[in-house]
């Protein structure tokens, strides 16, 4: 090849934002690169305007999240989902948002191919195929070589580390109970509780990486579920469907001593930040940004809701001041105009068990 034509391809490829990444077992690492403003959102319809996305890339992030429902695929045709894929792809405010910065994926149900389906739908192998590869994945990525789109991501740069978890609750979900017609309270809407010791959201293996990614030191963890962990219970899809699993990530915290955790979730339409003390812990936050063009009529309540819920379209940000001893970290709710409709300033050391550094 001519040098010139190198030059020439050697120019896209660096103009391009890229992460210096390095595989290991489980996830990658990104030496020298610290994400200082993560973006996240969720519950885009691909065929109408997202104009949120201006908001994101004018407020500069470093990396962007998807949450899920990151399209409305509802199909078990994979031309329809590709082609769903593919108007994303071509609306120009994403194309600005996939070129200002790194973008990483999760699913929720609408991008998996069934409003509220789990491990039974029957093209998850194929629409996980579709999925990442529109999300970019590498061919010879480790997480093309498991069931499910689970990974990991490891940030680090001058002795501080941010882990970004992305869990998959859709591949293993076992069925949910549903309520029933006109349910009695507390139950409503669609989903009761289920007690069963047998259900499941995340399955055994991604229980177990998940436990290895906790045990990698870090400074500050995102752990991104499409579906709400941090709230209380309320009848749609979550985590609260499931009590035993959700009080199984407390304690899978607990045990493994992991600081530094705060959840991002999507899926419901409305945004909201939500906060659960842990005994023995230290508190557990929730920021739900749902959705980038989605919103919904009944804001449900939550007891563990801190500030006010966002009813316009809304996206969230976690900035951090890693330059501080004790980095700054903010967990904001941004709506469509660009406005901090709800902010939390935290310390690191508020997210760390006590007596541990
Ligand atoms: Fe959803």
């Amino acid at each position: 090849m001519r040098l010139p034509v190198i030059l020439a391809l050697l120019t896209i490829a660096c103009s391009a934002p890229r992460l210096n990444s390095f595989h290991l077992e489980d996830q990658i690492l990104d030496h020298g690169v610290l994400p200082a403003r993560i973006g996240f959102g969720s519950c885009a319809d691909q065929n109408r305007p997202q104009p949120i996305l201006r908001r994101v890339v004018e407020r500069d992030p470093d990396l962007f999240v998807y949450l899920g429902d990151n399209i409305y695929g509802d199909t078990e045709d994979m031309a329809v989902l590709r082609g769903k894929y593919f108007t994303l792809g071509c609306r120009p405010e994403f194309q600005a948002l996939r070129a200002h910065c790194p973008l990483l994926a999760t699913w929720d149900d609408h991008d998996y191919g069934a409003n509220d389906s789990g491990r039974r739908y029957a093209m998850k192998e194929e629409s996980r195929e579709i999925f990442l590869d529109f999300w970019r994945e590498p061919k010879d990525s480790s997480r093309r070589r498991h069931e499910g789109v689970y990974d990991a991501r490891l940030f680090e740069d001058d002795g501080r580390r941010l882990q970004i978890i992305l869990l998959d609750t859709r591949t293993f979900r076992d069925d949910l109970l549903l309520a029933g017609e006109n349910p009695e309270p507390p139950f409503k809407n669609d989903y009761r509780t289920n007690q069963s010791p047998d259900a499941t959201i995340l399955g055994p293996a991604q229980w177990a990486w998940l436990r290895r990614q906790l045990l990698v030191p870090a400074d500050l963890r995102v752990i991104a579920t499409s579906i709400q962990f941090g709230h209380s219970y309320n009848g749609w899809e979550s985590w609260t469907n499931v009590p035993r699993e959700r009080q199984r990530m407390i304690d899978l915290i607990g045990e493994t001593r992991a600081n530094g955790v705060v959840f991002i979730s999507g899926d419901v339409h409305w945004g909201e930040i939500n906060r659960q003390d842990v005994p023995g812990g230290y508190p557990l936050y929730d920021v739900t940004a749902s959705g980038i063009n989605n919103d919904w009529d009944v804001i449900e309540p939550s007891t563990r809701r801190v500030g006010a819920p966002v009813a316009l379209y809304n996206v969230g940000f976690i900035e951090v001041d890693w330059s501080a001893e004790d980095p700054a970290v903010a967990l904001i709710s941004m709506d469509v105009e660009g406005r901090e409709a709800n902010r939390i300033d935290l310390r690191a050391s508020d997210l760390r068990f006590p007596g541990t550094r």
